[in-house]
Order: C-alpha cells, then structure tokens, then sequence
C-alpha cells in the first residue's frame, strides 16, 4: 500500500525485542501497520535485548517471525515491498538493562531526534525501573517520550504501587501506556458503539431491564510452557483482574462525556470501586476456583496442570475462576455480574450475554406459556458478533399466534466481507503512535482492580482449600454451576 505520511514518526525501541510477545505480537502488529500505509516513512524500530547478536541474525530473526505470524508459514505470502522497507526500519541494540551508563548507545540508532518516542518495556516488570533509570540517565526522555508498560502490573496492590511508582520517577501519568490488549480488540470497543449509539441499549441499560450478565472468556489452551510465570500468578491475577475486569467496566460504566482518554477512564475506575468486595464471609458463595486435570480436548488427551511439562506437582494454582460479581450502584443494584474464564476448556470462545428481564404480563400463554426473555449475545472471539435473541410469530394462517424464539444476528464476517480482523496490538500500537491515551488503564483503575483481586485471593488462602478439579475440555469444576443455579439461572453453553 501507498505511504500515507498523516501518522507521527516515531522511534519505536522494543526493550525485550527476542521474547514471546514481541515475536507473536509486536513485530507483527508493527508490520501490519506499514502494509496498511499507517507507519511514517521516517518511523524506525530499534530491538533492545541483552543478547549478543549480529544485525543480520536480527533481520533472519524478525523475517522467520513474520513469515510465522503474518504470513503463516510461507514467506512468499508477505508483501516483497513492504517487508523490504520494514527490514530497512530495523536496528538491533545489545543491552544490559540494569547498566544505566550502556544506554547512550540507543540514541545512535535513532533515525531523527526530533521523532516522538516510543518505549515498549516488553521485559519483566521487575526491571521496568531500571529501564527507566537507564533512559533518564542517557537523556532520552523528552516531552515526545512514551512507555507503554505491559501487564501484569505486579503481584498485588502494593508490587503494583511500587512498579508505578518506579516508573512515574521518569514518565508522568500523560506519558505512561498501560496495556490490557483486551481494550484493543475489535468487539470490547465496540461495545461503546452498541451501548452509546443506540438509544434501544442505551435507554435499557440499568437493573429496572437487564435480570443479570454473564461474561466468559474460555481458552482451550493451557498454559503454553509459562509453567514458571503462570504458576505465580494463576488465572485471578492473569485474567481477571486485567482482561475481564476491563470487560466489565466497559459495559457497566455510565456514558462518559466524551470519547477522551480522561472521560472513559474516569466512568471505568467508578465501576471497579463501586465493585461489592469478596471476604472470607462471602467468598464460598460468591467464588469458585478450580484446576484442571487430565482430559481430552476435541479427542486428544492432554495433561493436567499438575503433569505440565516442569509442574510442581502440589501447585494449588487456579486456572479457573467463576465469580458472582455485584456492582454497588444505582445503576446496578441486585443485577448479578457472572464472570467466568479459564484454561483448557472445550474451546477459544469468549463472550457476553446480557439477559434481559422477562415481559411482565404474557398476553400469548395460550400458544407459549413462558415467553423466555430477550437475550443479548456480544461474541467477543472467535466469529465476532453480535446476536439478539427475540420472539417472532412462525409464519402461517393455521395457528394464528404460533411464536417461537429466534435471533437477528449481525455476524462481522458476514457483514463485513470476511475484513481482516485487525489484531489488538496493532491498534493499540497506532494508538500509542499517536499519542491517544483512551484504551490505557489508568494507574488508577489497576490500583483499584487489584484492591478487588487481593481481598479474593487473600480471602482463598484462608480457607486453604484446594481449587477444585474439572477435567482438561470441560466447562469447568461443578461448583461452577452451583454458583449461578443457587440463584435460578445457568450459564449460556
Ligand atoms: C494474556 C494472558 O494476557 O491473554 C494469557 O496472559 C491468555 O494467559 C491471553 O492466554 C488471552 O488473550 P487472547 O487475546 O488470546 O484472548
């Protein structure tokens, strides 16, 4: 595609360019950003790593991971011009981070000074400080910098507080991108269109109309050998309190002013602090966690977590949660917020179904007795879309009021000619280019989402129990249907 110069030129430096996420996700997302005329011709993209490799090895590292990622295993597929001009961008940095006298040499690689910088601190957040440090000490932070800090922010509310604080020594809260990448995909932001653009959900949107919601962000993965990080953190700290709280507050928060950074940001925090806390009072009835063991998934076995290749065989790490999460609001009162997630179940499939409430009078009980409810389903991945479930009358002249319950379905693909759907880091990666800071979390909104969190796991280790077992392709420990039976309703399968 033709250059199209109307985005910032930026220096990119990826600090950790050799690890998982920049060879998934970064590159790529960087790439496709150039295919799609979105990088400025004078963008260059510098790869900070401690290792000692050569500037072609870096090049043959980078083109073995677009032809994976991007072209799916066949290089022939990536655009020859592009990928030409992308390679041209390329600069690799040997670096220690923790020596802060060794930085000056990035800004020999800097194509202009004048560009706006972006730092990407793709490493363990421990030595996001010394990062920082480093590039203060160099004298590369200027008005133009930006970092954008990957999760998990911390353990806990306080490593949090300690990683924000290391950082903010350097960059001000204007400066600092925070990455949940679940903001970035196509779906969550939609849900601010489907909530704010029309009056049908607008107007409906509050516990006189919506029974209860449920959101389940499913994986069929486990843990892809992250044995080590996963372990530490289990799916609370990896998922809930990140990614679903995210989801959550989008959908539940007021309407914001505006679409700035500061107006959706402001209503999001609300949402996470008016969150009713989980204690050890309340959290057998509101809480299930669970592990999974030894299964199947689509006729293959897997292994439990416990046989995971480098499993500490008395882990008591969760990688399933279902929570009942209540919102202490106006709004919100007595409306029940289901959350599920977890690994290994059946398949990738997240999404969120707002249950309407039941029509109040049924003037039809003579052809349909129980008039079900409307159902809103927002397919979050795979096959996006969006899917509401409501009554019509079965075509015919022998029974006049023959109803049943059917759907208007908004399929994207469909719809949109099967678009390519655009991968979250590469907008979150042009948002950050250009300086919009609206899909970020806020140190706030992690401080808070983390005050959530702690209570729950604080108040797990206290009844020392076991997460429960569900087998590896199932939808998770029984319990789980426990928790929203108890309250007369299932979970959508
Ligand atoms: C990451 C978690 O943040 O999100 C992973 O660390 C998880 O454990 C992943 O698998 C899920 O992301 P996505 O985009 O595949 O739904």
């Amino acid at each position: 595609m033709k250059k199209d110069d109307s985005q910032l030129a930026s220096e990119i430096v990826i600090f950790g360019v050799l690890g998982d996420l920049s060879r998934r996700k970064l590159l790529p997302a960087l790439y496709q950003l150039d295919l799609c005329g979105l990088l400025h011709s004078d963008s260059t993209i510098i790869g900070a790593a401690r290792q000692d490799i050569s500037g072609e090895d870096f090049t043959a590292f980078v083109m073995d991971n677009l032809t994976e990622f991007v072209g799916k295993g066949d290089s022939s597929s990536l655009d020859k011009e592009v990928t030409e001009r992308f390679i041209n961008r390329l600069n690799y940095q040997k670096l220690d981070f923790k020596d802060t006298s060794a930085y000056q040499s990035l800004e020999s690689a800097f194509g202009n000074k004048d560009n706006s910088r972006v730092y990407y601190f793709s490493t363990p957040p421990a030595i996001y400080g010394d990062i920082g440090a480093g590039l203060s000490e160099a004298n590369l932070i200027n008005a133009k910098a930006r970092v954008v800090m990957e999760k998990p922010i911390g353990h806990c509310l306080a490593s949090s507080k300690v990683i924000n604080d290391k950082v903010s020594k350097y960059f001000a809260e204007e400066q600092i991108y925070r990455i949940d990448h679940y903001l970035g995909k196509e779906t969550v932001l939609n849900l601010l269109v489907l909530r704010f653009a029309n009056s049908l959900f607008t107007n409906n949107w509050d516990r006189n109309c919506i029974d209860h919601v449920q959101i389940t962000v499913a994986e069929s993965v486990g843990i892809e050998g992250r044995w080590g990080f996963y372990d530490e953190a289990g799916q609370m700290r990896d998922m809930i309190q990140n990614h679903l709280l995210q989801i959550l507050s989008l959908l539940a928060m007021e309407p914001p002013a505006d679409l700035s950074a500061d107006s959706i940001r402001a209503e999001k925090l609300k949402v996470i602090k008016a969150l009713t806390p989980i204690t050890r009072q309340n959290i057998k009835d509101k809480t299930v966690r669970g592990q999974y063991s030894d299964g199947f998934l689509n006729g293959i076995a897997v292994p439990g977590y416990l046989n995971e290749e480098g499993a500490n065989t008395n882990s008591d790490t969760e990688t399933f949660v279902a929570i009942k999460a209540e919102i202490d609001n106006w709004r919100w009162a007595g409306v029940p917020f289901y959350l599920r997630t977890g690994k290994r179940m059946p398949a990738k499939h997240s999404e969120i179904v707002v249950h309407f409430k039941a029509q109040a009078h049924n003037i039809f009980k003579d052809n349909y007795s129980d008039l079900p409810a409307n159902k809103l389903t927002i397919r979050l991945q795979p096959d996006e879309g969006v899917e509401l479930q409501m009554m019509n009358k079965i075509p015919g002249i022998a029974n006049q009021m023959n109803i049943q319950e059917n759907k208007l379905d908004l399929s994207f693909s469909d719809t949109y000619n099967n678009a390519r759907v655009v991968d979250a880091y590469e907008r979150l990666m042009l948002e950050v280019i250009n300086g919009n800071q609206s899909l970020f979390v806020s140190r706030d909104e992690v401080e808070a989402a983390w005050t959530w969190a702690d209570s729950i796991i604080e108040a797990w280790h206290a009844t020392n129990e076991k997460p429960k077992a569900y087998a590896a392709g199932s939808w998770g420990p029984v319990s789980s249907i426990s928790l929203i039976a108890r309250d007369d309703r299932q979970w959508v399968e």
